[in-house]
């Protein structure tokens, strides 16, 4: 069952060899995706050699391959976690009736939706890391951006999949459109805000992947939950690759912060202009970073109260983090839930029915895990001996979705005045000047064991290796 198919035109593990229909369908659908990936995948990585991991099983235990691919070769495929033939819905008004093997057609538009709108993420993260190839601080780091680049694609393939398997006409169109909408596109962007802005340098990089990939992880943690078994068995595969890439944005931040820390004792000093001057990123900007990041990622989660959350919970689609580790009636009827709502221009707590505050449940839960990172950031400049510490804006920051998106706040939680804001947005978010400094770094260092000024080395290499490994050969 978790052996994987590599025989085929498309590697899989869901014997697709015995539906000719789709299987026509999907290699039809292939050279669309490949064309996409030339097109506005990873620039001018065509011809490099890249030590990536690739799913060779759905085990738990040794389920990834490391080797030299050449990029454009990489194997995408289609891998399902093992099914379990008496799996039953788990939560929500189908609870303890059998899981479903197809897409009920009751709730086909709200699945192909859900389905859609997390497809649609996976190639807009490509697209916008598009270009940060050229400023690699380090053929290490080089390889840690491909490596989440080639996943992305493949968690494209896992969407594309359950879209033309379970959902005809409509899934194809669906695939389709996929390729077509573009991050960042004046006409046809991608669905989600946090997904069409820029990510112009390696900060905002190790930000994204730190906040906004583990945003997917909670979104797959509700999706692992769903009673359209399917859909829970590939969601559960992809948070296998996920660990990694939120490993990459932690571990990235951490370099950068003790490479910061190491500049300010070197030249005993807290002040930014003369890290700057030293070449490493001050801690403001990275604060800075850190706001813009956070709260955009915040907003992904969706309205605070919303009556689409309800009906997705309900229905068995989308579950809550952990759903099966709760020890409540997983059906939440005339249960609450506490959300902030704008009164008067302050905020107020108020009391929801928890079945419409699903979106807000997930968040805080996302919120949780965020600040437990932010915490072992803040280790690396205790340990350092730099008294400064990290900290995530208050939730009602920088919203753009939502009633907090009435309000405007500082980070630290204070209700502001448009002159306020107007007058501290440039201590609060990243500024046109920040972007400049960052920018000047970054220059290219692919020499195996070099890295850029700004960045300390990593404490280990990938799979084992050392860190002077060659992870990119040229060519
Ligand atoms: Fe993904
Ligand atoms: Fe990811």
């Amino acid at each position: 069952m978790s052996t994987i198919d590599y025989s085929q035109k498309i590697p899989n593990n869901v014997n697709l060899g015995e539906d000719r229909t789709l299987q026509r369908a999907l290699e039809g659908w292939q050279p669309n995706f490949i064309h996409w990936w030339d097109d506005v995948g990873p620039e001018g990585s065509t011809n490099f050699d890249v030590y990536l991991r690739t799913a060779v099983s759905v085990d738990p235990q040794g389920w990834a391959q490391f080797g030299h691919v050449k990029m454009r070769d990489y194997r995408w495929g289609i891998f399902l976690n093992p099914g379990d033939a008496n799996r039953q819905v788990h939560f929500g008004d189908h609870k303890g009736e059998k899981a479903w093997q197809d897409v009920p057609g009751e709730h086909r538009a709200n699945l192909r939706r859900i389905i859609v709108t997390q497809g649609d993420t996976e190639p807009a993260s490509v697209e916008q890391q598009r270009h940060l190839g050229l400023t690699a601080p380090s053929m290490y780091d080089l390889r840690n951006l491909f490596q989440i680049n080639v996943e992305e694609g493949r968690h494209l393939w896992a969407m594309v999949y359950l879209l033309h398997k379970h959902f005809g006409r409509d899934g194809r169109e669906e695939a389709e459109a996929l390729l077509q909408r573009t991050s960042g596109d004046q006409d046809n962007p991608r669905i989600l805000g946090a997904f069409n802005e820029k990510t112009p340098d390696w900060l905002a990089f190790f930000m994204f992947t730190y906040f906004t990939d583990r945003d997917g992880k909670f979104q797959l943690s509700a999706l692992a939950e769903s009673a359209f078994d399917p859909l829970a068995r590939t969601t559960k595969f992809m948070l296998t690759e996920e660990a990694h890439h939120m490993f990459v944005g932690e571990s990235g931040v951490s370099r950068v912060l003790s490479r910061t820390a190491a500049v300010m004792n070197e030249l005993k000093t807290d002040d930014a202009a003369r890290v700057r001057a030293a070449g490493a990123i001050d801690l403001g900007t990275i604060q800075r970073y850190l706001n813009f990041h956070y709260s955009v990622t915040i907003d992904l989660f969706g309205a605070d109260q919303s009556s689409n959350a309800a009906i997705f919970y309900s229905s068995g689609l989308k579950g809550r983090y952990e759903e099966g580790k709760r020890d409540d009636d997983h059906q939440l009827k005339g249960q609450t839930y506490k959300v902030l709502e704008v009164v008067n221009g302050q905020l107020q707590e108020k009391e929801v029915p928890m079945l419409n505050a699903l979106n807000e449940v997930l968040r805080d839960d996302f919120i949780k895990d965020s600040v437990a990172g932010v915490n072992r950031w803040n280790k690396v400049l205790e340990k350092a001996g730099i008294p400064t510490r990290l900290t995530v804006p208050h939730k009602a920051f920088n919203r753009q979705i939502g009633a907090l998106a009435g309000i405007k706040m500082s980070p630290d939680g204070r209700v502001v005045n448009e002159v306020e804001w107007s007058a501290k947005k440039a201590d609060w978010l990243p500024t046109p000047e920040d972007f400049a400094f960052v920018a000047s770094l970054m220059g290219r260092v692919v020499d195996p064991g070099k890295f850029a000024g700004w960045i300390a080395p990593p404490v280990m290499g990938i799979n084992r290796q050392p860190v002077d490994f060659d992870y990119v050969r040229f060519g």
